[in-house]
């Protein structure tokens, strides 16, 4: 058994990874309707890695003998403006989930909850490698995203994106 709060926040993060494929998910709708396929891939992709996430941390609850109790999930609110915005909420959205993830390797680390500390060093590596990718997103777009040419390029770019499953194993 967990320590209550280590647990609970832990449950909380399965919502709020479920929310952030909903969110992507939602930025993905939007460049399909914009003609923007690759784009689209990219988020479709990045919101089959935030389920993953969530699925990890379900196992991890189970795997310690814990309940898992599912909330509402909130509908992603944001309009997008351009094509850029979506980029913008996505960097702004994995800085939000890294202070969360920060918030439970905190509260495992004061109880001295080396387990949790352990699974979730993944978690916080992981966090450092979505923020580069979402930065990296907005580089390119200043660069590239302006000219039809060069926005062209970044979705064939994007769209050759490929899933692979967490290397975190449970
Ligand atoms: Fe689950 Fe994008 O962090």
């Amino acid at each position: 058994m967990l320590d209550k709060k280590v647990k609970e926040l832990i449950n909380t993060q399965i919502n709020k990874e479920l929310y952030s494929a909903y969110l992507y998910l939602d930025f993905a709708n939007y460049y399909y309707d914009q003609g923007l396929d690759g784009f689209a891939h990219w988020y479709d992709i990045q919101a089959q890695e935030e389920r993953d996430h969530a699925m990890l941390m379900r196992t991890y609850l189970f795997n310690n003998g814990e309940t898992v109790t599912f909330e509402a999930i909130d509908k992603p609110d944001k309009t997008y403006n351009s094509p850029e915005d979506p980029l913008r909420f996505g960097l702004e959205h994995e800085q939000y989930v890294t202070s969360l993830i920060n918030t439970i390797y905190r509260a495992a680390q004061d109880v001295n909850d080396y387990r949790t500390m352990q699974c979730f060093d993944w978690f916080v590596k992981e966090q450092g490698e979505e923020e580069k990718n979402a930065d990296d997103l907005i580089k390119k777009f200043t660069l590239f995203g302006h000219d039809p040419k060069g926005l062209y390029a970044l979705n064939q770019e994007l769209l050759a994106r490929v899933y692979a499953a967490p290397s975190l194993v449970l």
